[in-house]
């Protein structure tokens, strides 16, 4: 009987447990009901990530819907090429020629949320730092000799791997970019918010929904006990 119960927990505990693989990870704590900060998140994603990741599972169009734009303002803010609005998210950039610029072909973020975490992804974000001895002269904390470079520098400015007092080792900001720290780790909050959202478009309508359905149940059973009652009353 244990041994079955320890099987279940193994299948039941949520994957992120492990594919946090341990590390001291920052909170995300992003909102997916925020429309602003999805709205910056997808004016990041779209100016900063888009020429080497695609979201092929996304069109533009839907993606304005969800976030409260018209399809105008999605043109304006949203598309530099010229793509199409029912275009999905993809890039030019073909897969040969990334692995042989990176290393490895960026992948595509259609699902990235999912797959590594909101909290993974914004440590991630938060982690670059120089590193001379890496071919674009910065390395990873969270993800070590990672073939991506620091593409949001400018807005942070340069961190540097310093060691703590005890020996630890930390990240130091050793010049600042055009964003403060904390105008930093907002932006990055809202670039995993869109990242969730790419993730799963239909998430919060889904909860909405499960909240009546739970709620409708709820009305069912209390019915569906009154009739118990009614029926077995003549029997008792
Ligand atoms: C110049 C090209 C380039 C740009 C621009 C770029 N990336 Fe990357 N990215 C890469 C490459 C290459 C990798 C693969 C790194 C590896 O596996 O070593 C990568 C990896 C990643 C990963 C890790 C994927 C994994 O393995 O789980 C994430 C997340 C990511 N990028 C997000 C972003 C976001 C968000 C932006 C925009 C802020 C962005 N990238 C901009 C090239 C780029």
């Amino acid at each position: 009987m244990k041994k079955i119960i320890i099987a279940c927990l193994f299948f039941v505990l949520p994957a992120s447990v492990f594919a946090s693989g341990g590390a001291n990870l920052m909170h995300a704590d992003n909102d997916l009901h925020d429309k602003a900060s999805l709205q910056n998140g997808a004016k990041l994603f779209v100016n900063y990530c888009l020429s080497c990741h695609s979201a092929k599972y996304m069109r533009f169009n839907r993606m304005g819907r969800d976030l409260g734009m018209t399809d105008e303002q999605v043109k304006e803010n949203l598309m530099f090429t010229t793509d199409k609005i029912a275009n999905t998210m993809d890039i030019a950039m073909k897969p040969e020629d990334a692995e042989r610029w990176f290393g490895t072909p960026p992948p595509d973020l259609s699902v990235i949320a999912r797959a590594r975490g909101t909290d993974w992804l914004y440590t991630y974000f938060m982690s670059f730092y120089e590193d001379k001895s890496r071919p674009f002269g910065v390395n990873n904390a969270l993800f070590k000799d990672v073939g991506m470079p620091h593409v949001l520098m400018k807005l942070q400015g340069r961190q540097a791997l310093v060691k703590d007092e005890d020996g630890t080792d930390k990240l130091e900001l050793v010049e600042t970019g055009t964003m403060d720290e904390e105008e930093f780790s907002n932006a990055m909050r809202d670039l995993v918010n869109f990242l969730e959202y790419l993730g799963e478009p239909i998430k919060t309508t889904r909860q909405a929904m499960g909240y009546k359905v739970i709620l409708f149940l709820l009305v069912l059973l209390v019915l569906a006990y009154m009739l118990k009652k009614e029926y077995w009353k003549d029997i008792h």
